[in-house]
């Protein structure tokens, strides 16, 4: 069976390869299909990303205007996928919440799974760009006891996502452009990574030629760790913490260098990028810039300034070459616009939707592709002989 290499985590081991995102961790440099990531968050739109990632070019007006259109008419969601979302407990974690209702997609559109077929993996992938916002803010109606509205496709996609979650049939609700606008922008920054945990899970499953729904699914849960997505809600829940600790961020920091179990310093350090990560510079800006609009500062973004300010200059991430990464301030903005720190994950996954989508295609048509099926070194006993229960 030939030489095997052991390389836990894929530290080394390139698992594909793939046109789409490139990143130099040491530079500090993140391209969508060769455009840097500064400049399209300052000047694209997530849907124009999304349409980037999934065709490998800019848009032209008329197939940006087409593909807008394609995914308007499937925000609506079948009326029994409405029902399925009150057998949930209120408290259930809209990130289960939307890894089910994904693979629940799989029970509707039986006539379009095959992931060989081009057409039916186009329309797959429209319905989940146009369903996941829908699912994610109904999941979240769903934990506050809310009724679940229907889409509103006079508006785009991020407003549209907005009203449904923060929108109530009882009031008027007008969307804050300013806040459709830095979230559009996170969603941006959030479009794709390359072969990070959740993007390797879509594709590892995919490789098996699960259908697209089912290998998304598997993404959102793979990304609900802390480790990955979730780790935007365990930093705000790491910065409350050390609030409510009376604000020492010195005896936090402490704590990290100390290794005491289960105290990092989330949202900081990647795999890749040994240098600032690139998204966390713009999402910082946005921060503050949000954070301003509020009437009275948010405590917790003076101690995350502290505890960066503190770790940038301590031997002990300094020498390991941690730095803030894109979750750092992610959940100060989130927060800012109301969401609950519970639904932090649920908008890294609307974001990175295109991602796995396009990530997945590409696999898919690549001649090149095998099922994914790592190796391993076997470390248990050598053959031995059964013993029978009565003589144990
Ligand atoms: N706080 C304290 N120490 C850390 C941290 C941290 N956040 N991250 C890494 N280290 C230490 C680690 O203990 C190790 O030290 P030593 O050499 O003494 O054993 C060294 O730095 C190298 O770390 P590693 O765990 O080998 O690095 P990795 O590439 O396996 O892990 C990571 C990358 C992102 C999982 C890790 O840095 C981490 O757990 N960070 C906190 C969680 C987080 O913010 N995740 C979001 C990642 S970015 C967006 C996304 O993927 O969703």
């Amino acid at each position: 069976t030939g030489f095997v290499t052991l390389d836990q985590g894929f530290v080394n081991t390139a698992s594909t390869t793939s046109a789409i995102t490139y990143i130099d961790g040491d530079a500090g440099i993140l391209r969508y299909r060769g455009f840097p990531i500064e400049q399209l968050a300052e000047k694209s739109t997530f849907l124009e990303v999304s349409y980037l990632l999934m065709h490998d070019a800019l848009p032209t007006p008329a197939q940006l205007k087409d593909f807008g259109d394609k995914i308007r008419v499937h925000t609506l969601l079948q009326e029994e996928m409405r029902s399925f979302f009150s057998g949930f407990p209120r408290d259930a974690h809209p990130m289960a919440v939307l890894s089910s209702a994904v693979t629940a997609l799989s029970t509707f559109y039986q006539d379009a799974l095959d992931p060989l077929d081009p057409e039916q993996v186009e329309i797959s992938g429209i319905r989940l760009m146009a369903k996941l916002p829908t699912i994610a803010a109904y999941a979240y109606k769903k934990s506050i006891g809310h009724p679940l509205p229907y889409p509103d496709n006079s508006l785009d996609y991020v407003e549209n996502f907005l009203r449904m979650t923060f929108g109530l049939p009882t009031v008027q609700y007008d969307v804050d452009p300013k806040v459709a606008k830095i979230l559009d922008m996170l969603f941006i920054l959030h479009a794709d990574h390359e072969q990070n945990c959740s993007t390797s899970t879509v594709r590892l499953v995919g490789s098996a030629q699960a259908n697209l729904f089912a290998s998304v699914s598997a993404g959102i849960n793979a990304l609900s760790g802390p480790l990955h997505g979730g780790a935007n809600a365990a930093v705000l829940e790491m910065l409350e913490q050390i609030r409510k600790d009376g604000g020492d961020v010195n005896a936090f920091v402490t704590r990290v260098k100390n290794k005491e179990k289960g105290v990092k310093l989330m949202g900081f350090g990647h795999r890749v990028y040994k240098n600032y990560d690139p998204r966390a510079a713009i999402v910082k800006k946005a921060a503050l810039e949000m954070l301003n609009t509020l009437d009275k500062p948010d405590p917790l973004l003076e101690i995350a300034f502290k505890l960066e300010e503190i770790a940038l200059s301590d031997d002990y991430f300094v020498s390991r070459k941690l730095y803030p990464n894109v979750d750092f301030y992610t959940g100060l903005i989130y927060k800012a616009m109301n969401f609950p720190t519970k639904m932090f994950t649920v908008l890294f996954a609307i974001g990175r939707l295109p991602g796995w989508i396009a990530q997945w295609s590409e696999m898919m048509v690549d001649p090149a592709t095998k099922i994914g099926r790592p190796r391993q070194l076997y470390t248990g006993f050598a053959e031995r002989e059964f013993v029978p229960i009565d003589k144990r």
